[in-house]
């Protein structure tokens, strides 16, 4: 069988991405390693989110908790608060946790061992062993949907996932080198990100292209096959905007457990249950043109949106009001967010 570990290295000590979380490859030559704390943190933030997307966040969080320790004294609030607009929020409730269980149960200090790692909160068979590669040199088998698609290709596997996926697994397994391990799942990512893309891969430029059975056979842009996912239903819901006077908005904290967990939002139904639910508070309800439409995971989401003024000293059901200058549009979730843009739209006009 082909192995491509070298190769890619090489390649990778040439064309390794700038990534603020990443020990260069000629530094990680030398020696040096990664921080478990970065490593752990941008590998948590990039689950399902691009490298585009977390950048900025990684930016704000690293200054304000530049360790665990720091990040394990920070509030609920502030963290949920720093994350909104990430999304996946069940990640940020975790990070805490994690954060917390380190430096109680660990003393501050990440372990370097895979199983260990996946015995914390957050920390799957993927982060795990990246951790553990990246940032303890370990030799462990790193794969996600990059890997998938690379080793897919290489090896010209026509099993559509997720059925290829074991496969995929074995075949990432006896690539993965002895030494360098951190560098070249790196390695495997960037190639994924940059070259071997799922659309479009530019072929030309890879290094591995001579190895490449799909390249060879002119199929390289049709894998991996993917078995048609089942159409996401579209769920309804109104969310209550309420404005004092003062500037004050009316904002309820959401259950802990499910979608949103922890964060703050507006006041309003189930999403998916049809029958209006009662508003928070007696008041004369407009609705703006438009509604909010926003996709999670597993469903559609179409929210209808209203919104009322009321006097100062009006007692609300439901929520608390949260004064303007506590109020940030940038803490809350995006479908919030959306909400909250729409209705002040409406506000300005009227
Ligand atoms: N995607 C997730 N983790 C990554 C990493 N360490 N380098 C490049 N892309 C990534």
């Amino acid at each position: 069988m082909v192995k491509i570990s070298a190769t890619l290295l090489a390649w990778y000590d040439r064309h390794a991405r700038d990534l603020p979380w990443r020990v260069p490859p000629h530094a990680s030559r030398a020696g040096r390693r990664a921080d478990p704390y970065r490593v752990w943190l941008s590998e948590i933030m990039l689950q399902q989110t691009t490298v585009a997307a977390v950048k900025d966040y990684y930016h704000v969080f690293t200054s304000r908790w530049p360790d665990v320790a720091a990040l394990a004294m920070a509030s609920d609030d502030a963290v949920m608060a720093a994350w909104a607009g990430l999304g996946y929020y069940a990640r940020a409730r975790n990070l805490l946790k994690c954060a917390r269980l380190v430096v109680a149960d660990f003393d501050g200090v990440f372990p370097a061992d895979r199983v260990a790692l996946q015995g914390l909160p957050g920390i799957g068979p993927y982060t795990s062993a990246a951790i553990s590669a990246i940032a303890f040199g370990r030799s462990e088998v790193v794969v996600d949907g990059n890997v998938e698609r690379v080793m897919a290709r290489l090896f010209a596997v026509k099993t559509p996932l997720p059925k290829a996926k074991p496969e995929l697994v074995a075949l990432a397994d006896q690539q993965t080198p002895k030494a360098r391990a951190g560098d070249y799942a790196q390695a495997v990512m960037d190639l994924g990100a940059t070259i071997c893309t799922p659309k479009k891969p530019a072929c030309g430029l890879c290094p591995l292209r001579e190895d490449c059975q799909a390249w060879a056979a002119g199929i390289a842009a049709q894998l991996p096959g993917r078995s048609p996912k089942p159409k996401k239903p579209t769920r309804f819901g109104i969310a209550y905007i309420t404005r004092r006077p003062d500037g004050a908005f009316l904002l309820e904290r959401r259950p802990a457990k499910g979608l949103l967990g922890g964060m703050m939002g507006w006041p309003g139904s189930d999403w998916g249950a049809h029958p209006e639910p009662a508003p928070p508070i007696e008041a004369e309800w407009q609705m703006p043109t438009g509604e909010v439409r926003h996709t999670f995971t597993h469903f559609h989401l179409i929210l209808t949106i209203k919104v009322a003024l009321v006097p100062l000293e009006t007692v609300p059901a439901r929520g608390q009001f949260v004064p303007s200058q506590h109020f940030h549009p940038g803490d809350l979730p995006t479908v919030m967010r959306k909400a909250y843009d729409l209705a002040t739209r409406h506000l300005e006009k009227v």
